[in-house]
């Protein structure tokens, strides 16, 4: 079998809501501390869903395509629907990543998380702080020094 599915093979070579929005509503980073890979997530938001959305990933192939996989999920969707995005959900959405690279869509959440965060601080918005847990310290295991 492939390592990669025909799904990620799609979004890393042709990923979709590439760039930046300058007038962005929130703006979301999420970076793991040992490969170095970062993600930036920028939404616009009006009454509450998700009108547009676009990322800038500094990463390798796997945070590309859930990056952009990501966007997709998204973009159209209320900001709650944008709260429950998991990096189960979109390893599924992508059918499938290898162990060793899972932790790349964890980068997505944490950006989006991030990015509607962001938006709530700006606005005055009161929410639950549960909903933004500080992100963990995620394991690249390409990058620790004994791989
Ligand atoms: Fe670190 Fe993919 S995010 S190797």
């Amino acid at each position: 079998m492939a390592l990669y599915s025909e799904v990620v093979m799609d979004h890393f070579r042709n990923p979709r809501n590439v760039g930046v929005i300058e007038d962005a509503d929130g703006i979301g980073e999420a970076g793991n501390p040992i490969c170095g890979d970062i993600m930036k997530i920028y939404l616009k938001i009006d009454d509450g869903i998700v009108t547009d959305v676009k990322f800038e990933t500094f990463g390798c192939g796997s945070a590309i395509a859930s990056s952009s996989m990501a966007t997709e999920m998204i973009k159209g969707k209320p900001l709650a629907d944008a709260l429950q995005l998991t990096n189960k959900g979109v390893t599924e959405a992508l059918e499938g990543l290898p162990a060793h690279k899972l932790h790349c869509s964890v980068l997505a959440e944490e950006a989006i998380k991030m990015a509607v965060k962001d938006y709530y601080d700006k606005n005055g918005i009161p929410y639950d702080k549960s909903d933004f847990p500080e992100p963990e310290e995620a394991s690249c295991p390409h990058s620790s020094p004994n791989a």
